[in-house]
């Protein structure tokens, strides 16, 4: 076979494939809705899609430099000034086509055959693949629900080994909405210290979807002295609704940034020119939509929390950010839907949902933590709630 090895180790993005297999019944004519992408039903609001429209009307059409146009570069090391009070050089800087690419050039650019890269799980599906496709090894570290899912210093001490190279967090987090606390990050930045060798990527993708009197922050704030040891990867696509722009940044060491440019000029050059200028206005323009959208995610939240958590069988974490919800399902383990389809883990919950209620939902397995199942609540209000009642109806008739 004409295959490298290094495929027989990844799989297609399980998330993407609950929606495509949604959008298949879909076409069929099947009643579905789809709680299975990770994206905000929101549209790109107009002043960005108008600097858009000015940049292809201006020409800028052109290659820029590799690692994003100056301006945008400006831009987001300004966003880090006011917003999180980090100082960041030009050359610490770089944006790729999304936080995807961010991360896969940091793990290809540092990682060398055995190294190990610490994944706390409930986990964002692409880590672990990425790693391997580095040739790394991931090392999943099962959170707990004592510990709100989050990572403790016990278990991050458990899980270091001489091979550690990155550990990676993720805050507010995918799946589960749970967000890490000053006091949380503190003492794995205790841990992170008396292992110079062990380097941490920050996925701080939902920063700005944060919810009540939460408050947000990123471990290179609390541990200003492991700065150099972090990437913080960031990027456009969930606050500002624009995940097919494809525009997410990097910001680290001066050393990993130009090595990541080596990559990504002998592989995707840069990030797409009219797609850099569209980010540049969404960080430099008006922010208060941000707070409306953050409103109805709230609503939503909140909506949704009640009715899955008034489930008998389920189990929600009230989350602190993002758009999902992550409820325990361990309840429902061993019962029978109604077919006489025996439930024994949450890949069974989800089918039963999809074939059942035409609810799609992605497995907890897809996360590296079971049972469990994420719902994603950027999805039109209506039929959340409609979506939300028909998985409370589908589950009450487990027997
Ligand atoms: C935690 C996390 N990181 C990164 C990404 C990728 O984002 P981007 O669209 O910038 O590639 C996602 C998207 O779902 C995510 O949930």
């Amino acid at each position: 076979m004409f295959l490298s090895q290094r495929m027989s180790r990844i799989k297609p993005s399980p998330t993407l494939a609950v929606t495509a297999r949604a959008a298949e019944l879909k076409a069929l004519g099947q009643d579905i809705i789809s709680l299975g992408a990770g994206e905000p039903d929101f549209d790109t609001p107009e002043h960005i899609k108008t600097a858009a429209v000015k940049a292809l009307s201006e020409g800028k059409t052109k290659y820029t430099a590799v690692e994003g146009t100056t301006a945008l570069r400006k831009a987001i090391i300004e966003k880090f000034k006011k917003e999180d009070g980090l100082d960041y050089d030009l050359n610490q800087v770089i944006v790729c086509a999304g936080v995807k690419q961010v991360i896969f050039n940091a793990l290809l650019a540092s990682l060398n055959p055995g190294d190990e890269v610490i994944i706390p799980a409930p986990y964002w599906v692409s880590y672990p693949d990425m790693v391997e496709i580095a040739e790394g090894v991931p090392v999943i570290v099962r959170c707990a629900p004592e510990a709100d899912l989050k990572l403790t210093p016990e278990l991050l001490i458990e899980s270091i080994t001489p091979k550690s190279k990155w550990l990676v967090l993720n805050s507010p987090n995918n799946p589960s909405g749970m967000a890490y606390s000053h006091k949380e990050l503190e003492a794995l930045a205790k841990v992170i210290s008396d292992v110079p060798h062990l380097n941490v990527i920050s996925d701080d993708i939902y920063e700005r979807l944060i919810f009540d009197k939460y408050k947000f922050v990123t471990l290179a704030q609390v541990a200003p002295e492991l700065k150099d040891r972090i990437l913080i990867v960031n990027g456009v696509s969930k606050t500002y609704a624009m995940t097919g722009w494809r525009i997410g940044y990097g910001a680290g060491a001066a050393e990993l940034i130009e090595v990541m440019a080596t990559l990504q000029s002998q592989s995707t050059s840069n990030a797409c020119s009219i797609s850099q200028e569209a980010a540049l206005a969404a960080l430099t323009g008006p922010q208060d939509f941000i707070k409306d959208w953050i409103k109805i995610y709230t609503e939503r939240r909140d909506a949704a929390f009640d009715i899955l958590n008034k489930t008998p069988g389920l189990h929600c974490f009230q989350p602190h950010g993002a758009f999902y919800l992550y409820p325990s399902c361990v309840e429902l383990m061993g019962k029978k839907a109604p077919s006489g389809a025996l439930i024994s883990n949450d890949t069974d919950v989800a089918t039963y949902l999809l074939e059942s209620v035409g609810v799609a939902v992605v497995p907890g397995a897809a996360f590296g933590l079971s049972p469990y199942f994420r719902i994603s609540y950027a999805t039109d209000t209506k039929l959340l709630l409609e979506a939300c009642r028909r998985i409370s109806q589908a589950i009450s008739l487990l027997r």
